[in-house]
């Protein structure tokens, strides 16, 4: 029995120590506490503009200033799933961010797409400013942000219908980047 206690703790002494190697091993670099996205427009639109998100006590502080929206009031705006704004309609976009697999909703549902940021709110010049904390949002960890693609829609975003909450085409598509701290 003395042994067997021994051999136990043998062991679990060993397991400890290549825990810890693996720990030591992950390089994570400097956290990330701002970044930024230059919304360009897409093939015959005109929105463009400049996305900021910063790290907060609260959560993500997302402070948007968008033109060239049209007549229209509401766009959709959210994050999706692909980094990539390469074709001119930017479907390479893909769908919504989405790594926990949750349903569309609204920026302040408990149950949405990790990317739904809701509506851009446009005035009569088709220009929107926007400023909120979101609580879902991350700039670092597994589910960060950093490479993928913020989308500006043609329409209003109902913030229920699935998957993507009937906001029609992609007018405007930038990538998120880290942000220079000096600008
Ligand atoms: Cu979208
Ligand atoms: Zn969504």
């Amino acid at each position: 029995m003395k042994y067997l206690a021994l051999i136990l703790f043998s062991f679990l002494l060993f397991a400890a120590c290549v825990q810890e190697e693996i720990v030591e091993e992950v390089y994570e670099g400097p956290a990330t506490e701002k970044a930024v996205v230059v919304i360009h427009p897409t093939e015959g639109n005109e929105a463009s503009g400049v996305v900021t998100f910063t790290q907060t006590d609260e959560g993500v502080r997302v402070q948007a200033e968008v033109s060239g929206l049209g007549s229209e009031t509401l766009h959709g705006f959210h994050v999706h799933e692909y980094g990539d704004c390469r074709d001119s309609a930017a479907m390479s976009a893909g769908g919504h961010f989405n790594p926990t697999d949750m349903p569309h909703g609204g920026p302040t549902d408990t149950e949405r797409h990790m990317g739904d940021l809701g509506n851009l709110p446009a005035n009569e010049d088709g220009i929107a400013t926007l400023d909120f904390i979101d609580n879902h949002l991350q700039l670092n960890g597994k589910h960060s942000i950093i490479g993928y693609a913020v989308i500006v829609h043609e329409r209003r975003d109902d913030l229920q219908s699935q998957p993507v909450g009937d906001a029609g085409g992609r007018i405007g598509c930038g990538i998120i980047g880290v942000a220079n701290p000096d600008f």
